[in-house]
């Protein structure tokens, strides 16, 4: 029987993935969303795409969650953004009551799935979905370090005019302001980027990543970034989906890793057909442990908020 992969919400970030999940040919794929005829819509059309680009995933669109039953892994993508007069914190009030919401019908159906939450604010989203799923730490998992991580690698590529594949990488931390992407770790082909690129121009490039998020929503007006969020997300089925036990930049639960207890945030994990099979302990410089902690200590402030 074909694998089942659950993307909830039919948004931007949800169809995009959707589509992407499709074309990989290696799982059926189920869209829900609460807006009636989005997610069939969208679900047929992926569908109607299969024979001209030779994939036989099936894709259904639907408001329930019975046809979610038994998926290998469910992507949480549904939830608000910010709206003008919206603070940060009533956007994590919303946004607990859908992820709440969503996450105990998906366990319903599917009690042994891997959870990839992609909802803002990521790292307490994806605290929260641990903390109603009651699922082993492994299996829940957000996705935000991929994606900062290649804002990143972008920019420090088009800095030195390398491939981006030659630029290794990590960005890790709360998906927020205050996330470290690790100088210390980042080469390029192997040479450290400080070496190759003057620490001014260095400071700017941490500083547009940490507004990369940002930066799109200002030049889009309405909505958020899709395309590498959903490709982000894509890395991370894929490795658990193949079993690959790549090593990614996500949110996972530290039990005393870097120092950190009982706290979702984005470190390097490996990730496999369990989930996240091992969080990496990568050893740190006393200032970038020093910001991880500034950052494990802001996410820290949005659990509160929801009252964990
Ligand atoms: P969107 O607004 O395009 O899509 C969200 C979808 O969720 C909508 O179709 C909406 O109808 C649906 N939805 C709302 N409540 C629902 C419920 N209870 N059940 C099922 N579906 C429901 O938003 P977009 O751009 O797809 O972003 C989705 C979320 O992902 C946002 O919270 C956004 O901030 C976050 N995000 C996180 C990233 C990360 O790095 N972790 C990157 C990009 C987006
Ligand atoms: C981003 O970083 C909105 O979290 C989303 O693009």
């Amino acid at each position: 029987m074909r694998k089942k992969i659950t993307v909830v919400g039919a948004g931007n970030v949800g169809a995009t993935l959707a589509q992407r999940v499709a074309e990989r040919d290696y799982a059926d794929v189920v869209l829900v969303d609460i807006v009636e005829g989005l997610p069939q819509g969208k679900a047929l059309d992926l569908l109607e795409a299969g024979p001209v680009l030779g994939y036989d995933s099936n894709v259904i669109g639907t408001n329930s969650y019975e046809e979610t039953a038994d998926s290998s892994i469910v992507v949480i993508t549904s939830g608000l953004a910010r709206k003008p007069g919206m603070s940060r914190d009533d956007l994590v009030r919303a946004n607990q009551k859908i992820v709440t919401d969503v996450t105990e019908q998906v366990v319903k159906q599917s009690p042994d799935t891997i959870l990839i939450v992609v909802t803002n604010p990521l790292d307490a989203m994806v605290q929260l979905a641990y903390h109603v799923s009651k699922f082993p730490k492994g299996r829940v998992i957000g996705m935000a370090g991929v994606l900062d991580t290649a804002r990143f690698r972008t920019f420090i590529a088009q800095e030195v005019g390398a491939s981006v594949r030659d630029v290794q990488a990590y960005v890790m931390g709360g998906h927020g302001d205050t996330m470290v992407p690790l100088l210390s770790l980042t080469t390029v082909a192997g040479v450290p980027v400080t070496d190759l690129i003057p620490a001014d121009r260095l400071a700017s490039i941490v500083q547009r990543t940490r507004d990369g998020g940002a930066e799109i929503v200002n030049l889009l007006k309405t909505g958020s970034a899709f395309y590498a969020p959903s490709a982000s997300v894509l890395a991370m089925v894929d490795s658990i989906m193949y079993d690959k036990k790549q090593i990614l930049p996500c949110s996972v639960l530290l039990n005393g890793e870097y120092g950190i207890h009982d706290l979702f945030v984005g470190v390097p994990a490996k990730l496999g057909s369990g989930g996240v099979e091992q969080v990496v302990e990568v050893k740190l410089n006393d200032a970038d442990r020093a910001a991880l902690q500034r950052s494990a200590n802001s996410v820290k402030e949005l659990i509160e908020v929801m009252g964990l």
